[in-house]
């Protein structure tokens, strides 16, 4: 059977300073994901083919530097655009925009940031991106929170009310393996 590994790229410098989207770089910690990622993919799939796909955004491409596989970027599997509030922290968008954080909190699946885009826009971007997905062998996404909530969700059918907080965390790899009706999973955590 083929599996889907999807895989949030290692921790970047925003993560460090919790400023949210941007286009930063690997921390020294996601660095080291990135240097251990290798081992424990080809460790579990063997020497079976796999590609690996990344968004267009240095930190995905950066933890999937080391991979000895082929790869592809997609444009679609970037990070959820938070428009204005892009490279601010949670604090700084309560502060400045106090009605939209509300607003998020109370639907979280439909709140657009302001010239940016909602988890439902995500879902519709993703469309191309899944059916790829249901056409191809192994594959490992490194991806960011959102979109790996999006494509998580819809491989466990699980409702859009739950999906913006599905628990991502950062240096795991989560394989997911679709059967018949559903599909299998594993968790594979770096103690890093
Ligand atoms: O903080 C990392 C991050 O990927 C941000 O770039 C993104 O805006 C956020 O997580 C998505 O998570 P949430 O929808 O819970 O804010």
């Amino acid at each position: 059977p083929r599996s889907i590994y999807l895989s949030r790229h290692g921790e970047s410098q925003f993560n460090v300073e919790g400023k949210i989207g941007g286009d930063s770089l690997l921390s020294p910690h996601g660095m080291l994901y990135a240097g251990a990622l290798p081992a424990l993919i080809t460790d579990n799939i063997g020497d079976a083919p796999l590609t690996v796909w990344t968004s267009t955004l240095r930190r995905t491409i950066q933890t999937a530097a080391q991979l000895p596989y082929p790869k592809l970027t997609w444009k679609s599997l970037d990070e959820l655009d938070a428009g204005v509030c892009d490279g601010m922290t949670y604090e700084e968008i309560e502060q400045a925009y106090p009605d939209d954080f509300a607003n998020r909190d109370d639907d979280k699946f439909n709140y657009r940031y302001r010239g940016g885009e909602s988890y439902r826009d995500v879902v519709v971007r993703l469309e191309p991106v899944i059916m790829e997905l249901e056409r191809q062998e192994n594959i490992l996404i490194i991806g960011h929170q959102a979109i790996l909530r999006c494509l998580y969700a819809y491989f466990h059918h699980l409702p859009q009310v739950d999906l913006p907080y599905i628990k991502i965390p950062l240096h795991t790899v989560i394989k997911l393996t679709p059967k018949a009706y559903g599909c299998d999973e594993e968790r594979y955590a770096l103690p890093i």
